[in-house]
């Protein structure tokens, strides 16, 4: 890997229908970060995600992505990458295993049994193994994602508004087991709309109109207001200097 980034992109660029979704963005992350991305809807967050692993074919752009050339190898970074979609996506008449193995098996993961009864034990769902996939509440339905994009032991997560809809005690819960898992060197970028998850991230990406407006930590990001406050004053500018 390219020293200890994780994420090294320049210029990423999407138009859709000559209007663009993401102009111009440069983003670095170090392995073991999680980075929060927010802006209004909208404004490119998912695109952005989708171009990092190479589901979506950037306009303009370079650079790489667990040192992989992230237009040339997105193939090799798929492999590597856990993403987590901003709609639940699994078969609602299979149950919790059922669903963890086909992914496994999408995956063609070796030692399939053993990583999906491994997973369903970290993730505290050995116990609703056999539970029906549509009849979870939200978190659950949360956790089950984040097994199955995890099942493939991936360096990096790309983890699209994973809390929205989940309770407070279950998001809570969720982000203490991110930290767990960017301890043990795994990199994550997670789109949220939620300021207290903001407040847990190492750094945060606001984007507006597929503009990266600012880049930092929390702490220098709000000074002395609150994100909230600074996130409003932001997404105003840049509706005032929006020219389509
Ligand atoms: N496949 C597509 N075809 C055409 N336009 C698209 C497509 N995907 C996204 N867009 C447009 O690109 C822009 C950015 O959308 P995107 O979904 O990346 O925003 P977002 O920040 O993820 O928003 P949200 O917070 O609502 O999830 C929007 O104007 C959207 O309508
Ligand atoms: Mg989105």
């Amino acid at each position: 890997m390219s020293g200890e980034l994780a994420i090294d992109v320049k210029g990423m660029t999407k138009q859709f229908d000559g209007v663009i979704a993401v102009n111009a963005i440069d983003l670095q992350l170090r392995r073991g970060e999680i980075c929060g991305f927010l802006g209004p809807n909208g404004s490119g967050k998912t695109t952005f995600i989708r171009m990092l692993c190479g589901l979506l074919r950037p306009d303009g752009g370079s650079g790489s992505c667990l040192g992989f050339d992230v237009i040339r190898e997105s193939e090799a970074i798929r492999k590597e990458v856990g993403y987590m979609t901003q709609r639940f996506s699994f078969y609602e008449d299979l149950t919790i295993a059922e669903n963890l193995d086909f992914v496994a098996r999408m995956f063609s993961l070796p030692g399939r049994k053993a990583a999906v009864a491994e997973s369903l034990e970290q993730l505290g769902l050995a116990g609703r193994r056999n539970q029906l996939a549509g009849e979870l509440s939200g978190g659950w339905k949360q956790r089950l994602a984040l097994a199955a994009c995890m099942l493939h032991r991936p360096q990096l997560l790309l983890l699209d508004e994973p809390t929205a809809g989940v309770d407070p005690k279950a998001r809570r819960d969720f982000w203490d087991r991110i930290h767990e898992l960017a301890g043990a060197g795994i990199t994550v970028l997670v789109s949220t709309h939620y300021m207290d998850e903001a407040r847990r991230c190492h750094n945060l990406a606001y984007l507006s109109y597929g503009n990266l407006l600012v880049h930092g930590t929390p702490d220098e990001i709000a000074g002395d207001a609150t994100l909230e406050e600074v996130f409003i004053r932001l997404t105003e500018a840049s509706t005032d200097n929006y020219q389509p």
